[in-house]
C-alpha cells in the first residue's frame, strides 16, 4: 500500500546515505528513526528529538532491539533545534517531521502545534546543507490538524523555486482530510539538482 509514510520514507532515502547526519524531529515510537538509522549505516548519525520522555524511552527501545547504536536522542521542542544543534549547522542531509501525537499514548494533547512546528521549520533552514532535505507528513482529520497542514503548506509554497524544490502528495480519491506528504528539497548552488 502507499501510504504517505512510505513515499515519506523513499524520497528521504534518495537524499541521505551513507555516512550522513539525519534529523527525526518526530521521534515518537522510533520507526522513522530506526529507518534512518539503517539508510545513513553505522559511520552516519540519526539525531532524533521528542517533546515526551515517553516517545523517546519508546525510541531508545526500538533502537535497541534492533542493535542499532548511531543515534542521538533527545528529550526537547523540535522548536529549539537552531539552540540545541547549533554544532550541526550546515551539516545536516535530512530532517523529518511526522506531526500529530504520539500513537499508542494515553494523552492526545501533547500533539505537535502550529507555531513550534514553523519554528522547527525556519530552523531547518539553517541546519540543512546543499541538497538537504525535509519531509513532513501532516494529519488533516481533525481541526487543529488541519490548520497545521495549511500552515506548513504555506511555508513550503514560500521556499524560494530558485533554491527549492518543493512538492506535496496526498491520496486524491480517499477523504479530503487523508495525510498530506509535503517535501523539500534544497538545490545546489548552481541551481540543479541530480
Ligand atoms: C506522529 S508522532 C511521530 C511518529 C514517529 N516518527 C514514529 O516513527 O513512530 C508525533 C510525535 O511528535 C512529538 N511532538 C509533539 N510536539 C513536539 C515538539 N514541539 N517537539 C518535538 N516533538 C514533538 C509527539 O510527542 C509525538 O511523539
Amino acid at each position: 500500500m502507499i501510504t504517505a509514510v512510505r513515499l515519506a520514507h523513499k524520497l528521504m532515502k534518495e537524499c541521505i546515505g551513507t555516512g550522513d547526519i539525519v534529523i527525526d524531529a518526530t521521534a515518537g515510537n522510533g520507526h522513522d528513526t530506526l529507518f534512518f538509522s539503517e539508510c545513513v549505516g553505522d559511520t552516519g548519525t540519526v539525531i532524533a528529538i521528542d517533546i515526551q520522555e515517553e516517545a523517546i524511552s519508546s525510541t531508545r527501545h526500538v533502537m535497541e532491539h534492533h542493535q542499532r547504536n548511531n543515534a542521538r536522542l533527545i528529550i526537547g521542542d523540535h522548536a529549539d533545534m537552531n539552540k540545541l544543534l547549533k554544532e550541526f549547522e550546515g551539516r545536516i542531509a535530512g530532517i523529518s517531521f511526522n506531526l500529530g501525537y504520539l500513537p499508542g499514548a494515553n494523552d492526545h494533547t501533547i500533539i505537535t502545534k502550529t507555531s513550534s512546528t514553523i519554528a522547527a521549520l525556519n530552523a531547518c533552514l539553517n541546519l540543512l546543507h546543499e541538497q538537504g532535505c525535509i519531509s513532513a507528513i501532516a494529519y488533516r482529520g481533525h481541526d487543529h490538524g488541519l490548520d497545521e497542514a495549511h500552515a506548513v503548506e504555506q511555508w513550503m509554497g514560500a521556499l524560494p523555486a530558485h533554491d527549492w524544490h518543493v512538492i506535496s502528495m496526498s491520496a486524491i480519491n480517499q477523504s479530503t482530510v487523508s495525510p498530506i506528504l509535503f517535501f523539500a528539497r534544497r538545490k545546489t548552488t548552481q541551481g540543479s539538482m541530480t
